[in-house]
């Protein structure tokens, strides 16, 4: 049997509801002390009692409608989020491509950004910089890596991420649809760099609203909604099920 990369048993998740006032602000002063401590302990839930595996060398994709959870679960594999009950054990070294520009800091430039993204991901410095021309290379940022990433477009900043987390030997890469923001022939460059991966045996877990970028590049796939996996199984499978339900 292969290995098992990421396991969630009965996760859940939620976050304090503190904007959320029932009944409105009238009848929360009329009750109290009784709304205060409903508003405290009141929670939003985005995830209730996910469990799912994935295994080493896989390609996973998730997919579910925008708050469906989505970014969550990636949080909590990549270890910035925990979970409010439940379990999540990942095994190997994770290489998260989250949100656009997390990790990277806008005072410095793109080459200092690729060094300090290296070392928070776990690699020496001499690794990095070692590795660094080929990374500036396959993100044609051109001049531009020598400038304050703050200057950068939404999709500098993606073509810099990709490339850095891309060319650094992942073990685990988590994408979270960063490749929206990119143009067409780096969307391309990124997807034929991720087949790559997944002959050399890399496990991915791929976020898209690309339904065809899903369905191509994962072995399998999850559907979450309404806070739960509505479906897991063979990719085409899943994203057959959710266009259905569109
Ligand atoms: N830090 C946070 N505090 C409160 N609510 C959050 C936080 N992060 C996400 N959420 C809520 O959790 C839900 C799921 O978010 P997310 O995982 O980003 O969804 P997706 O990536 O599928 O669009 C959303 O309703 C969102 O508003
Ligand atoms: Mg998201």
């Amino acid at each position: 049997m292969r290995e098992r990369a990421i396991v969630f048993e009965g996760v859940h998740k939620s976050y304090p509801l503190y904007y959320h006032i029932t009944g409105g602000f009238k009848n929360f002063l009329f009750n109290f002390p009784k709304s205060i401590t409903q508003f405290i302990t009141t929670r939003y839930d985005v995830l209730k009692g996910v469990s799912f595996e994935v295994l080493r060398g896989e390609t996973f994709g998730i997919i579910g409608r925008n708050g469906a959870g989505k970014s969550t679960t990636l949080g909590l594999i990549a270890g910035v989020l925990k979970p409010s009950s439940g379990a999540v054990t990942v095994q190997g070294r994770v290489s998260p491509l989250l949100e656009l520009g997390a990790g990277f800091n806008p005072e410095l430039t793109g080459r200092e950004n690729i060094v300090l993204n290296g070392v928070l991901m776990g690699l020496t410095r001499a690794e990095v910089v070692r590795r660094i021309g080929e990374i500036i290379e396959f993100s044609e940022l051109g001049n531009f890596i020598d400038q304050p990433i703050r200057m950068y477009s939404s999709g500098m900043l993606a073509r810099l991420g990709f490339s850095v987390v891309a060319l650094l030997d992942p073990e685990i890469l988590l994408i979270d649809e960063v490749l929206a923001v990119g143009d067409a022939d780096f969307q391309k460059k990124c997807l034929s760099k991720m087949m790559q991966f997944k002959k050399n045996g890399v496990t991915m877990i791929f976020v898209s609203h690309s339904l065809k970028d899903v369905e191509e590049i994962c072995d399998r796939a999850v559907w979450i909604d309404n806070q739960r996996i509505r479906m897991l199984g063979p990719a085409r499978e899943v994203v057959n099920g959710y266009k259905r339900a569109l």
